[in-house]
C-alpha cells in the first residue's frame, strides 16, 4: 500500500485556526508559492539542491514548525544550509511567512502538509539534521499510533539521514518522553548524543526555545539529540 493510503500514517492535527490578519493573508498569497516545495507526483524524488536559488553546503529537516521561530533562527545562524520547513497548520505557515519576510531569509522552503510527504520524496541520506519539537504527544494510550516517533517514521528518517546526521526531539511531555526513550532504544540505527540523563534536561546553545515550550505547559523540557550510526 502506498503510505499515502495508509490509514495508519494519516495526519491527524488541525489546519485552521483563526482568521488570517490582511498582511498575512498577503503573504501566504505573494510569498508562500515563491519558496513552497512541490513533490513530484510519479516515481521521481526530490532535488533538494534544486530546490534553492544558492547550493548550499547541506539540507536540514523542521517537521511541525509551528510559528516557524525556531526554523527562522536555524536559518539565520547557518546561510549555507538550506532548510524544508514542514506544517500543516495554516497559522502556522502565516507566522514563519512573517519572519521569513522580516529577516529576508533566503534559504528556507516549505511544504504546508504531513512532513512524510516530503520524507518519502527524498532521497537516502540526503539530510544532515532533523527537528521534531514539541510533537503531539497524544497521551492517550489508544493513540499512541499518532505518535510522530514510531517504527516506521524512525526507519524512514534513518534512510535519509546521511552517516553521522542528527536527530533532535524536544518535548516537555513525560508520556512523550518516556516513548522517545523507548522507541529510540529499540531503534538500531541511531545513538544518543551525550552521556548522562542530565544532558537531555540542558538546553544545547544552538537550540532556541519554540513557542510551545515557552508555554512549558507539562512541565521540563527534554532536549533529545540522537546519531545516525553509519550504514553497515
Ligand atoms: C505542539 S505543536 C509544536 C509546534 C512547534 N514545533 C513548537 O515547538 O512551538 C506540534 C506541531 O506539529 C504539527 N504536526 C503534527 N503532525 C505533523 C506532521 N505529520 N507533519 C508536519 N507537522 C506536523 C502540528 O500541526 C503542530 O503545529
Amino acid at each position: 500500500m502506498s503510505p499515502i493510503r495508509d490509514p495508519e500514517r494519516r495526519f491527524h492535527g488541525r489546519r485552521k485556526g483563526k482568521n488570517l490578519s490582511t498582511r498575512k493573508q498577503g503573504l501566504m498569497e505573494t510569498l508562500l508559492p515563491r519558496i513552497s516545495v512541490g513533490l513530484p507526483d510519479d516515481e521521481a524524488m526530490l532535488d533538494p539542491q534544486a530546490l534553492f536559488h544558492r547550493p548550499k553546503r547541506a539540507l536540514w529537516l523542521e517537521i511541525g514548525f509551528g510559528k516557524g521561530e525556531h526554523l527562522a533562527w536555524q536559518a539565520q545562524a547557518h546561510p549555507d544550509v538550506g532548510l524544508i520547513g514542514c506544517e500543516p497548520y495554516l497559522n502556522g505557515i502565516a507566522g514563519l511567512l512573517t519572519h521569513v519576510e522580516e529577516g529576508g531569509i533566503e534559504n528556507i522552503r516549505v511544504y504546508g502538509d504531513d512532513a512524510r510527504h516530503v520524507i518519502w520524496k527524498l532521497p537516502d541520506a540526503s539530510v544532515e539534521r532533523v527537528f521534531l519539537l514539541h510533537p503531539d504527544p497524544w497521551p492517550k494510550a489508544r493513540h499512541a499510533r499518532r505518535r510522530f516517533v514510531g517504527p516506521k517514521n524512525l526507519d524512514d528518517l534513518a534512510r535519509i539521514l546521511v552517516d553521522g546526521g542528527e536527530f533532535r526531539v524536544g518535548t516537555d511531555h513525560p508520556i512523550y518522553r518516556e516513548w522517545t526513550i523507548e522507541q529510540m532504544n529499540a531503534c538500531a540505527d541511531f545513538a544518543w548524543i551525550g552521556e548522562r540523563p542530565e544532558d537531555w534536561l540542558e538546553r544545547p546553545d544552538d537550540w532556541p526555545e519554540t513557542r510551545y515550550e515557552a508555554k512549558a505547559l507539562e512541565g521540563h523540557a527534554t532536549y533529545f539529540r540522537f546519531r545516525r550510526l553509519p550504514r553497515g
